[in-house]
């Protein structure tokens, strides 16, 4: 991972203009790796997210011994081992910043014959691991933490893992991901129910790699000792990627700019429902669909902005977006409320305090509450703003700079590319005024 001293300097620039296509969805691009590798025979990915999180987890299972070849940016060739193929690692495995790929990996891990070792970097190792491994624990399997559920996790090989019926508390598609591809491995059923819907591109992709899958929104249900055959996989743009430039043309007057056939999974596209009602001016066209998930175009216009009310129920389906929306509110008129979102806190860095003291940084009136915040939208000027390391905070203030009657200066930037590598050119090739330092 490249260190984390770098900097960004965002400030007024042009109005955004033109089209932009965003990189690969990250859901979808581990989830196609992972699922490739333990299937029967050779699949082809294509759109894969060549982020720092993704690829950390190619190259996890090329050291469990799956080939996996990049015959250009952007594709990747998986040659299965099958479901009982996977080798034992010689050493720990690293899965850098990313959350999806240590709770994916643990289920996966959890049910075969080797012991394993999943470490991360210094955000990951003090995020929550408990969840995944309680569910696991009852499955019959063994899997240790650090005090307080922490990473590293070790996961003891060799266990007969066996089927539950589990009511998860927190509505997380990587608990529900990881049960679901324990359970693969585990005799008789397992089923998950959640508390809210969360995305399902577990299930649509097990589907797709032909394992008998029932499935509905909340609810996942299959048999282990299936088998996975190969399927290609064409990886849509990332939604979340998109949200910055949906927030950034909002607000920033004169914009008219097109992202290129995003990605738009209902259980993703809560942010857009949020923006409309925020008053928001965004059309979709070119509607299709991209290896089973509804893409679009979608064409953003600026539009004057007011605050709302967040409504609860929306809040997993635009879970990753709070740090673009809270953008969003403080430039709107009147004030935001976001409630019943305190994962928040357990993401990448504590999304809400990082969001509430940067912003604050720029003169936005912002109360933290447990659960969520209350914004209100007004004028913002320059300022310094600590990252905390995670991707989606310094790319939500680089939005926000371009709106200050002064700089923002964004601190610890090295980890947008987890997710989105190339963000700063591509901002600056839309209008926005954004230089590294
Ligand atoms: C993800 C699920 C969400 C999301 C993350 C990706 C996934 O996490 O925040 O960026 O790919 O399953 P939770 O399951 O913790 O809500």
């Amino acid at each position: 991972m490249s260190g984390g001293g770098q900097s960004w300097v965002a400030s007024t620039g042009a109005a955004l203009h033109g089209a932009a296509t965003v990189p690969g969805d990250k859901s979808i691009s581990h989830r196609a790796v992972m699922l490739g590798a333990i299937a029967d025979g050779v699949s082809k990915v294509e759109g894969f997210l060549e982020g720092e999180d993704t690829r950390a987890t190619a190259a996890i299972f090329a050291r469990l011994g799956v080939r996996i070849e990049t015959p250009s940016p952007s594709t990747r060739i998986v040659h299965g081992v099958g479901i009982d193929g996977l080798q034992a690692p010689k050493e720990a495995l690293d899965c850098g910043n990313a959350g999806t790929g240590m709770r994916l990996l643990a289920g996966l891990l959890a049910g075969q014959r080797f012991d394993s070792v999943l470490v991360g970097d210094a955000s990951l190792s003090k995020r929550p691991m408990r969840r995944v491994i309680d569910p696991l624990t009852q499955m019959g399997a063994q899997c240790d933490a650090e005090t307080g559920g922490l990473p590293p996790l070790r996961i003891r090989g060799g266990r007969q893992l066996h089927g539950i019926d589990f009511a998860s508390e927190v509505a997380s598609a990587q608990v529900k991901s990881a049960v679901l591809l324990a359970g693969l491995y585990a005799e008789g059923e397992t089923s998950v129910r959640e508390p809210h819907p969360t995305r399902d591109y577990t299930e649509r992709m097990l589907s797709a790699f032909g394992v008998e899958i029932e499935y509905a929104p909340g609810y996942a249900r299959l048999r282990g000792g299936q088998r996975l055959r190969a399927h290609d996989v064409s990886v849509p743009a990332d939604f979340s990627s998109a949200a910055f430039f949906l927030v950034a043309a909002s607000i920033i007057p004169g914009s008219e700019l097109r992202l290129r056939a995003v990605g738009l999974n209902p259980r993703r596209t809560g942010l857009l429902a949020a923006l409309r009602a925020m008053g928001a001016d965004i059309r979709e066209e070119n509607a299709g669909v991209h290896a089973g998930e509804a893409v679009t175009d979608l064409i953003v216009r600026h539009a004057p902005l007011h605050g709302i009310e967040v409504p609860v129920e929306l809040v997993p389906d635009m879970i990753d977006e709070f740090p673009a929306l809270m953008v969003a509110a403080a430039c709107a008129e009147g004030t935001t409320v976001i409630r019943g979102a305190a994962e928040l806190r357990v993401k990448e860095s504590d999304r809400l305090a990082a969001m509430a003291t940067g912003l604050q940084a720029l003169g936005v009136v912002v109360e933290e509450t447990p659960d969520g915040a209350i914004i209100q939208g007004g004028a913002l000027r320059g300022g310094r703003i600590d990252s905390r390391g995670d991707h989606r905070i310094a790319m939500s203030f680089a939005v926000a700079g371009q709106l200050a009657t002064g700089e923002v200066r964004i601190d610890d930037v090295a980890n947008v590319a987890t997710s989105f590598p190339g963000f700063d050119a591509l901002a600056r090739e839309t209008g926005f005024g954004l230089r590294a330092l």
